[in-house]
């Protein structure tokens, strides 16, 4: 690769919390609250009526979501919640990402001649990591929140208790995972209805979870890491072949990390830490584009640029990116505008770089299933909050008595290098397993802040989490609103499988010529991806505007 010194404005710099300083700015004219499920947004709404803040209204919304869209996040999952306190300008990334258990090992889902068991990091209680949400709920509350854990808590208990009803989205994805989730009676139980998908409109009900969340009610996270639940979390995974211990339980512990800061153009991009991929790579792919003028450009152009932009980015993620408490990250060196501008030097306007001639990696990969939801409130406060259990319906396996769905996040992990996982990312010994170490993530929950807007946003979508996240990003900064960043037709390109693949009607033939004619392997895929949730506060215009994807069921509202 040749490298040239480009004089760069972009700039990356990772934040200590405390050095962020207060700022004086109106109040907003109302609270927001965007979620991927009517039910959780109305959740969060109670909260903040109550008198609740933000954070407050972030645990009414993580745990409603636990309950109403089970195939997206949940009790037995992780996440990472960013969060912006206005009276300081105090901002935080809370890492509830699920661990290793500390039987784990590098080779866990390998045969004796070292290839991989197909679905043993997917399926089952030995796909799953040890949860986090949980301790989040707790953390929130104890750090941020203004309401008791058990009042934030209650609509999502009741919501357990009363059920919901089954729609379509649900039921595509409990089809997808029908096998699996036949496999654990109380998985079965709970989410299928003699054994099949059941119909649009069947009630859901959930009272082991609704116990389970009366618990955390009652006693904070050592009502699910320690007593009765903890109990039935072991001897149901064990029974079933897993291998978490009461340890594993007992020490998990909530990270605080700094979010990650980039610059691209005039605007402030906060985004997720290690062990997220998704702030470093948006500050690569954000200090890449900065050498171009993307409005000025043909279509065509402009995508492959962008293209060229998430090859190089998702190259490094899978070289370097791991948990930062077990390997050293580069962050700095991949931070650096220099650097960005050496790999932009690689770029040729008009052909496509195949993903070979990049310096090699071996392989890895990651999840795709995941929720997200966006809070503004009176004050100010903001949260962004990307929550997973990866696969859809995670692990398909509930250890009987809890009501708790685990999630299968040991697939997040590079289980061989060279080796793409079940969407197909590659990795290398950054990302192995090792015990008590974080998979690595592509979530990214993100604000976006620029003179007079800031926008809170973040989707579900696995390794495509990132470059929707982007192109949402670059819609902002073409000054659209929040439905036109949730609405953009979305493209991707993640190094590995080399291909540029889109959503329908995401290009018109033209383009689609001109992109094969510079040398990208293009890929239509069959449906359109992700579920943006996104909040918009102009403080020039006292304006806030809310926008709830339309490929999902969400449910933006403003609250005035
Ligand atoms: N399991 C999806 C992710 O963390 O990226």
């Amino acid at each position: 690769m040749r490298y040239r010194r480009l004089l760069l404005t972009a700039t990356l710099i990772i934040v200590s919390p405390l050095t962020v300083a207060a700022t004086e700015t109106p109040k907003p004219p109302a609270a927001a609250i965007a979620s991927a499920h009517p039910l959780a947004t109305e959740a969060g709404i109670t909260i903040i009526n109550q008198g609740g803040n933000a954070f407050d209204a972030a645990i009414a919304v993580t745990a409603a979501l636990a309950v109403v869209e089970p195939a997206g996040s949940g009790l037995g999952g992780g996440g990472f919640w960013l969060l912006h306190r206005e009276s300081d300008g105090f901002q935080t990334m809370l890492d509830g990402r699920e661990r290793a258990p500390l039987s784990a090992h590098r080779d866990m889902y390998l045969d004796r001649k070292g290839n991989i068991i197909p679905k043993l990091s997917i399926n089952g209680p030995l796909a799953a990591a040890i949860p986090g949400v949980p301790a989040a709920l707790e953390h929130l509350a104890k750090q941020y929140g203004t309401l008791a854990l058990s009042q934030s808590l209650a609509p999502a208990i009741a919501l357990a208790r009363n059920g919901f009803a089954v729609d379509k989205r649900y039921q595509r994805l409990v089809n997808f995972r029908l096998r699996a989730m036949r496999r654990s009676p109380a998985a079965a139980a709970i989410f299928l209805h003699h054994n099949e998908a059941p119909d649009v409109g069947y009630i859901i009900k959930q009272l082991d979870l609704a116990n389970t969340l009366q618990a955390i009610a009652d006693h904070g996270a050592a009502g699910f890491y320690s007593g009765p639940v903890a109990k039935r979390l072991i001897e149901g995974t064990r029974a079933a072949g897993g291998i978490w211990t009461l340890d594993d339980l007992t020490q998990y512990k909530i990270k605080e990390r700094a979010p990650i800061k980039s610059r691209y153009k005039n605007i402030e991009i906060t985004s997720a830490a290690p062990p997220s991929s998704g702030g470093i790579a948006l500050a690569t792919m954000f200090q890449i584009l900065e050498n171009y003028s993307l409005d000025q450009l043909d279509n065509a152009t402009r995508v492959h640029l962008i293209t060229e932009a998430m090859r190089r980015a998702y190259r490094d993620r899978a070289e370097y990116l791991g948990d930062t408490d077990f390997v050293s990250v580069p962050v700095e060196q991949l931070s650096h505008p220099f650097y960005a501008a050496g790999l932009a030097s690689t770029i040729h306007p008009g052909k496509a770089t195949p993903s070979s001639q990049l310096p090699g990696i071996a392989d890895h990969q990651q999840g795709t299933d995941t929720t997200h939801f966006s809070i503004l409130d009176r004050d100010g406060n903001r949260v962004a909050a990307t929550l997973s259990i990866n696969y859809p319906f995670g692990a398909a396996f509930v250890p009987p008595g809890t009501g708790v769905l685990l999630n299968d996040e040991m697939d997040d992990f590079s289980s061989k290098p060279g080796v793409p996982n079940v969407y197909g990312l590659v990795g290398n010994r950054a990302n192995e397993i090792a015990p008590g170490k974080r998979p690595l993530s592509s979530m990214s929950p993100t604000f976006l802040e620029d003179d007079h807007r800031i926008a809170i946003l973040g989707t579900p979508g696995g390794s495509r989490i990132i470059t929707m996240v982007l192109l949402a990003a670059l819609e902002f900064a073409a000054n659209k609103p929040p439905y036109d960043w949730v609405n953009a037709p979305r493209f991707h390109h993640q190094y590995l499988p080399d291909h540029l693949s889109f959503e329908p009607n995401a290009f018109d033939q033209e383009t689609i010529n001109t992109l094969t004619s510079m040398g990208h392997t293009l890929k239509a895929r069959s449906r359109q991806y992700g579920n943006m949730q996104a909040i918009l506060w102009d403080r020039t215009q006292n304006r806030v505007m809310a926008a709830s994807d339309p490929r999902g069921n969400g449910l933006a509202s403003i609250i005035e």
